[in-house]
């Protein structure tokens, strides 16, 4: 599904150039749950930034489901992204002045679908997310667990095979992180594939591999048994 070569990314400021990926290697096979772990600063946000479309490489090359994506236009760039792909971010990152409702409907606007359908597909998920009852809240009537689950939902409402998720329980207490682990786990278990970055070993105890990064490269890989011959 995802294949990354030789994946090289600079930061340049003015004092400083900062090699963010170094040569990086790797491929993602569907159904696939792969946790990225490694210190901070060593790199992953910036993998994760990049196979979402978000950010860009200098060198090398990355292909989903065979398609070359490093070079695209900003426009098909996003058009992907919109069609492939749902975020989660540590920090939720939900617009404060739209309800729960709003949140979770935002890219079914943006991708042109009707009212009637778009009704019909938000209540499923806020169902599904167990938010039916928060619909007309506003993010910050929200406990901290549920807001993640609101942003979830939005990642999830245009039914993208690639999940991508940051530190999805880095800002969550254990009660609300196992919540999500949950949905990630049964959204895994129904074929959408996930890339999470993690700094917890509980969290990736869930995937069926775990990639270690440092200092930009991926230094070792650990198939985890048990998960990864469910994919076979
Ligand atoms: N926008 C940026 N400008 C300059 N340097 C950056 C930027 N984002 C990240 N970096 C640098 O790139 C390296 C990797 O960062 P990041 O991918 O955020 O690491 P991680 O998510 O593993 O903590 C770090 O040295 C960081 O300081
Ligand atoms: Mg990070």
């Amino acid at each position: 599904m995802i294949s990354i070569r030789n994946l090289t990314k600079y930061y340049r400021t003015e004092e400083v150039e900062t090699t963010a990926l170094h040569n990086v290697t790797f491929d993602v096979k569907p159904g696939e749950f792969v946790s990225i772990m490694g210190p901070s600063g060593c790199g992953k946000s910036t993998l994760l930034n990049v196979l979402g479309l978000l950010d860009t490489a200098e060198e090398g090359s990355f292909t989903f489901n065979e398609k070359e994506l490093l070079h695209l236009g900003e426009k098909d760039k996003s058009a992907f992204r919109k069609a492939h792909i749902g975020f989660v971010f540590q920090s939720f990152n939900l617009i404060d002045e739209l309800t729960v409702y709003e949140n979770v409907e935002l890219p079914l606007i943006y991708a042109g679908v009707g009212a009637q359908e778009r009704k019909e597909r938000v209540n499923n998920m806020l169902e599904r997310m167990n938010l039916s009852k928060r619909s007309a809240h506003f993010p910050q009537q929200l406990s901290g667990g549920q807001q993640q689950r609101v942003a979830v939902g939005r990642a999830l409402i245009n039914k993208p095979a690639l999940i991508l998720a940051d530190e999805p329980t880095g800002n969550l207490d254990s009660t609300n992180g196992n919540e999500v682990m949950d949905i990630l786990c049964e959204l895994n278990e129904q074929g959408t594939t996930i890339i999470m970055v993690t700094h917890s070993a509980h969290d990736a105890s869930f995937s069926s591999r775990v990639v270690y990064m440092k200092d930009g490269m991926i230094v070792t890989e650990k198939l985890q048994k048990e998960k990864a011959a469910e994919l076979i």
